[in-house]
């Protein structure tokens, strides 16, 4: 063992001394800086989070504002749900409901359990999924292959007791060692985001963010950024929900509280929400207002990232940036607002960028002319 280490330090002082000439040169103009968030992560758990916030260059110049979008795509599962799904593992082990070898059971049709999938593999829990089966062949498929035990069972509503999440509990109820981590309404979801999606905005910001905004689907990021970033700020930050057609949560923020019936759809995935979750709960009151951001609006904008900052963002991202950009007309000029950068397109490019998808949803006249050259797809 000590051989072993002393040899190692020797090989790593060899290698160091045989890069440092390079090192020494001045940096170029091109040279990427090396950050904290850049040294050796402690296995794929150790490389969530810490994503970079990038400067909207074009809508910040277009507001007067800087309009920075949280790079959540750069998660290790490719999103933002890499962080809850970390968590609720985490606080599964910390309270003992989940021992070595043991079994993680949710019900999610996308990118938790695909944060899940990763998260179960680096630390050696078998994942059982159940998801509506009018989700896509390419999902169960990538699940499946990402380890996880796969049950598509028929789409129905939360208060039928087939419903997915419902059959997901059962499932983990049935098992030794087994938990259902419930991401809308564990809050150890929320808590991920007060302790690090939060912290990181303030840091990256050095403190001079005015405003937040985001989707929800569970509302963990919405709720544990939101409260992080009014403690810390004393309550100067701002915090907007934004939200797709077919969620009840703007009506409920623009009424002070009444909870309608759901109804209608959005092609954004992964948000839009019809009740208040536990996440949410404890932190809806801080909420400083909402905007409802129409589909027509976010496919726009799905476009308009690609050509004009190079991003290639699925469409909760997209609402979320039209977001930023309406609560920064909304502040005036000289205001720093942070949004979300959820995922990418990959997952949704079939669709997103066919002109037959468009079409069935009456969104081909969204895209402007000078952009319809993105539409590759038949
Ligand atoms: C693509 C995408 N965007 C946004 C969200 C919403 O995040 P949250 O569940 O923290 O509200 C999700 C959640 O699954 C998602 O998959």
């Amino acid at each position: 063992m000590f051989r072993h280490s002393v040899r190692t330090i020797a090989t790593t002082a060899r290698r160091a001394a045989a890069v440092a000439p390079a090192a020494a040169k001045p940096p170029s103009p091109h040279t990427i800086a090396v950050s904290k968030a850049q040294g050796i992560a402690k296995g794929l758990t150790g490389a969530i989070g810490n994503t970079p916030l990038i400067r909207m260059n074009k809508l910040s110049e277009q507001t007067g504002c800087e309009v920075l979008g949280k790079a959540e795509f750069m998660n290790p599962g490719g999103s933002v749900k890499d962080r809850a799904a970390l968590y609720v593992v985490l606080d599964a082990e910390e309270r003992g409901l989940l021992k070595p070898g043991g079994t993680v059971v949710e019900g999610t049709a996308g990118n938790t359990g695909i944060g899940l999938a990763h998260v179960c593999r680096s630390r050696g829990y078998k994942l059982v999924i159940y998801m509506p089966n009018t989700q896509s062949q390419g999902k169960i498929d990538l699940l499946r292959l990402l380890g996880a035990e796969v049950y598509p069972v028929p789409a129905v509503a939360f208060d039928n007791p087939q419903n997915y999440n419902h059959q997901a509990r059962r499932h983990a109820e049935s098992l030794d060692n087994a938990v259902w981590t419930n991401q809308f309404d564990n809050t150890a979801n929320r808590r991920a985001h007060i302790e690090t999606t939060g912290p990181e905005i303030w840091t990256q910001t050095e403190g001079k963010v005015d405003a937040f905004t985001c989707a929800t689907g569970t509302a963990g990021t919405l709720a544990g950024v939101t409260r992080y970033l009014k403690d810390v700020s004393n309550g100067r930050v701002k915090s907007y929900l934004a939200d797709p057609p077919g969620s009840v949560l703007h009506s409920y923020i623009q009424s002070g509280g009444k909870l309608v019936e759901r109804t209608g759809s959005s092609i954004t995935e992964g948000i839009g929400q019809g009740r208040i979750t536990d996440n949410l709960a404890p932190d809806v009151a801080l909420l400083d207002g909402s905007v409802h951001i129409a589909d027509e609006k976010s496919i726009e904008m799905v476009y308009r990232a690609l050509d004009e900052e190079g991003l290639y963002l699925g469409a909760s991202s997209a609402l979320n940036v039209v977001a930023a950009k309406e609560v920064a007309e909304l502040m005036g000029p000289g205001h720093t607002v942070v949004t979300m950068l959820c995922d990418g397109a990959y997952r949704y490019a079939d669709r997103l960028f066919s002109r037959k998808w468009l079409e069935s949803k009456n969104l081909l006249t969204a895209i402007p002319k000078h952009l319809e050259k993105y539409i590759v797809l038949p």
